[in-house]
């Protein structure tokens, strides 16, 4: 999502002449776009803070200006703290106040004080941003829902996305159309909490599903691949995991989160649901789609975690089945209950359990790329890979695909035979 908010950063400041930069040296401004959801994250935003000074000052010290800012999550939780820690920094802003940016730079370039901007506005952002520019290529993101209601008990996002809200869906097929015609052949539907969508489609208290969103999306011409990202189990509702078997654009692929296999802990975590729940889900998106592989984030080390806990989330793992997975040690987050347990777990337990388990899934990971040795797979080929002539591109369970040569299938999806599988790509050759 904050590549999607990026990109829109760039639409909010292209007419007041701004232009995307690869280098500080070359850049007027700075925008660190944050992530506050781990400490990790959290530090890396203090660590570039620190190289950027440097730039500053020595853009200043030749008599031109760089202005520096902090958005995103960092910046909505630390607020005018980032400027007291760091001085040099001239705006900071949270995820719903971008659209201000304008306004923010006027004051900035002025001088008149710090500027900081971390109400969450009556207005929604959506309404207030330009239309979407075509620059997101053949892949793209779309916002389609943000914040989240559930508070889980180790996570920040509810206090620095705010309150879930959805997207209506004439905006976003509005959009979707605007990306297609700019190239997009895949697009990936984004929320904190994606498939507790329920858009307005103008019918009085009448909200559209995400299911429903994704049917109407599947008609627009030109585009071939459709995804979402990040849901929630309690979510996942008879129409959305019927869709997955009767809807060809819906890619067979889901990243599905369930953070541990022990309903104790599960139940510490205010996840409001049981493995049982996730193991029927499974069950049923396999009925429906028999091939669909899965992906999900688990905490190791949450307050109170037991061997046992931990050992049911390996069961968990070994009874699913992962394509991929996402793994953190837990993380104490100010203001959030469960950074205030007594009950944390040592750092070592921690590491120790996060190895073991990703060595589990990293097994499960290579073993699943293997498994396409032989067979033809779609691929829709973004980018240029490491190596000189070589192509990289995303297979429709969401694989990463490299092949050498076909320079001229960029933006495009072709049939690739695969020839080797391994812990996070695969390689192939492009047939016909
Ligand atoms: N500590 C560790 N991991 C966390 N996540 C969210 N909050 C924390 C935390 N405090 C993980 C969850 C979530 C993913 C985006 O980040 O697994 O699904
Ligand atoms: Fe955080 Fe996801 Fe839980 Fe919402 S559902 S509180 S975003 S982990």
């Amino acid at each position: 999502m904050n590549v999607y908010d990026t990109v829109r950063m760039h639409d909010v400041m292209a007419p007041l002449g701004y232009t995307p930069s690869d280098s500080y040296e070359d850049a007027d401004m700075v925008i660190l776009n944050t992530c506050h959801i781990r400490e990790k994250a959290e530090e890396k935003v203090y660590s570039d803070l620190g190289r950027i000074r440097k730039e500053k000052d020595s853009k200043s010290a030749g008599g031109s200006k760089m202005l520096v800012a902090v958005g995103g999550c960092v910046g909505q939780a630390e607020g005018a703290e980032i400027i007291k820690r760091a001085p040099y920094v001239d705006m900071v802003f949270g995820p719903q106040s971008y659209y201000q940016l304008p306004e923010m730079v006027t004051r900035a370039m002025r001088g008149r004080g710090e500027v900081v901007e971390l109400d969450f506005p009556q207005v929604q952002k959506f309404d207030m941003l330009p239309e979407v520019s075509d620059s997101q290529g053949v892949s793209a993101f779309l916002s389609v829902q943000e914040g989240c209601d559930k508070f889980c008990s180790f996570c920040v996002v509810p206090y620095t996305r705010g309150a879930e809200y959805s997207r209506p869906m004439a905006a976003i097929l509005q959009e979707a159309r605007k990306l297609v015609d700019g190239g997009a052949k895949e697009i990936t539907l984004l929320g904190q909490n994606v498939n507790a969508y329920h858009g307005d489609i103008g019918q009085g208290d009448r909200t559209a599903s995400l299911a429903d969103l994704i049917d109407a999306l599947a008609q627009v011409g030109g585009l071939e691949r459709i995804r979402y990202t990040t849901s929630h189990p309690r979510d996942m509702s008879d129409d959305l995991i019927s869709i997955h078997g009767s809807e060809a654009k819906l890619m067979p692929y889901l990243h599905l989160p369930v953070q541990s296999g022990s309903d104790e802990i599960l139940k510490k975590m205010n996840r409001k649901h049981k493995a049982e729940l996730y193991f029927d889900i499974i069950d049923r998106l396999r009925k429906v789609r028999p091939d669909i592989a899965l992906s999900s984030d688990f905490i190791v080390g949450f307050p109170g975690e037991s061997d046992q806990d931990f050992e049911d989330t390996m069961n968990l793992i070994r009874k699913v089945g992962y394509g991929s997975a996402y793994s953190f040690k837990y993380s104490q987050r100010p203001g959030t209950p469960a950074a205030v347990d007594e009950n944390q777990i040592d750092e070592l337990v921690k590491q120790e359990r996060l190895a073991r388990l990703q060595a589990l899934v990293h097994e499960q990971q290579t073993a699943f790329n293997q498994s396409f040795v032989g067979k033809t797979i779609k691929v829709l080929f973004d980018r240029s890979g490491k190596l000189d002539g070589q192509l990289l591109g995303k297979g429709e369970y969401m694989q990463s695909v490299y092949v050498t040569g076909g320079e001229g299938l960029r933006g495009t999806i072709a049939d690739v035979k695969v020839t080797g599988g391994f812990l996070n790509s695969v390689t192939g050759e492009v047939v016909n």
